[in-house]
């Protein structure tokens, strides 16, 4: 019997949204029934590619990969390859597939699978563009649908591309607001950057996975993250990089590893607050709760998944180095 958990990633990639694949790829509980694309770290298109190169990596090109909306639902796009690079892995030059393509109609694909795979798990890494049309066009298409986990927004944490806003919801805020409007039978599972900004590669983590098994995994993190390690110490004099997009599938995959509340949230989309998730944790508006805010996270439970799944890092090995690899963030 298939006891593996049906999962659809809405992705970006994008840096981190390729080292959440790794994670979900490399997990046997997940059955990666298909990944979509939404354009946000880099246009749809390119974020296609990005898909089709992790899954080479991982001998997986069976996975299906579905391009989404190329443009938010009003405002203009505008992309984070100042972030990612132009390619979306951090201008790493790393070969097209040529082997697989993408498909088209990637809000088809989310549609129809929900409908014919009750239980299955949406998680959605980028900007919400590709859900929103998807329930635009079937707004009972989530009806059946196990667990909706979203990297996005933040609660009391500062913004990422405004005082207030985290990007996935800043590049396209009608689709959050519209998302977050539908009364969906399920809570949304809001993985922001309350908890996100605590789950930073470091130098000295990514120097143990040098010497971990999966050398050649270790060799494209390596590849794709030292843009992103350039980016973070000239804009927030980080060392390392904020990876937000895997926590969302730890997060499914332990549920224990961070804790949280459920509020009612509203998303704005104009003016300076444009993409801001407002949690309303004193109930000034007494409407229902629609969403479940994550607001801890263990980190030592979070790279101890990510460094045995991923790397294939000893589990003795790893107890006794993890201490020395993580610095406790506040
Ligand atoms: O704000 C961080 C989020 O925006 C991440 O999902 C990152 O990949 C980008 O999509
Ligand atoms: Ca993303």
């Amino acid at each position: 019997m298939n006891t593996k958990k049906n999962i659809i990633i809405d992705c970006d990639p994008g840096i981190d949204d390729s080292l959440a694949l790794l994670l979900a790829l490399q997990s046997e509980e997940l059955n990666v029934i298909g990944i979509t694309i939404v354009s946000g770290n880099a246009p749809a298109s390119i974020g296609a590619q990005n898909a089709l190169k992790v899954l080479e990596l991982v001998d997986r090109l069976d996975i299906p990969v579905y391009i989404g909306a190329e443009e938010p639902l009003e405002v203009p796009f505008v992309s984070a390859q100042d972030t990612h690079g132009e390619d979306g892995l951090g201008d790493s030059q790393i070969p097209f597939v040529t082997s697989s393509q993408a498909k088209a109609n990637a809000v088809s694909f989310i549609k129809d699978t929900l409908k014919q795979n009750p239980e299955t798990t949406v998680l959605a890494l980028g900007p919400l563009t590709n859900i929103a049309l998807a329930l635009k066009e079937d707004p009972d298409c989530f009806a059946k649908v196990s667990r909706f986990i979203v990297m996005g927004g933040s609660y009391l944490s500062h913004g990422n591309c405004s005082p207030v806003a985290e990007f996935n919801f800043w590049c396209d805020p009608d689709a959050a607001k519209f998302v977050f409007s539908q009364n969906l039978p399920i809570p949304i599972e809001m993985v922001g950057l309350d908890v996100t900004r605590k789950i930073v590669l470091t130098p000295t983590v990514l120097e143990y996975m040098k010497h971990t098994q999966n050398k050649n995994i270790y060799r494209f993190i390596q590849q794709i993250t030292q843009f992103y390690f350039d980016f973070h110490w000239a804009h927030e004099k980080v060392l390392g990089c904020v990876i937000n997009d895997p926590l969302t599938i730890a997060y499914l995959l332990d549920s224990t590893i961070a804790q949280g509340f459920d509020s009612h949230v509203e998303i704005a989309t104009s003016g300076i607050s444009r993409g801001q998730s407002i949690v309303d944790d004193h109930d000034f508006w007494q409407l229902p709760n629609n969403c479940h805010i994550l607001t801890n996270v263990d980190q030592t439970a979070f790279w101890h998944l990510f460094l045995t799944r991923v790397l294939k890092a000893e589990e003795n090995e790893l107890s006794q180095v993890l201490p020395q690899l993580l610095e406790v963030r506040a």
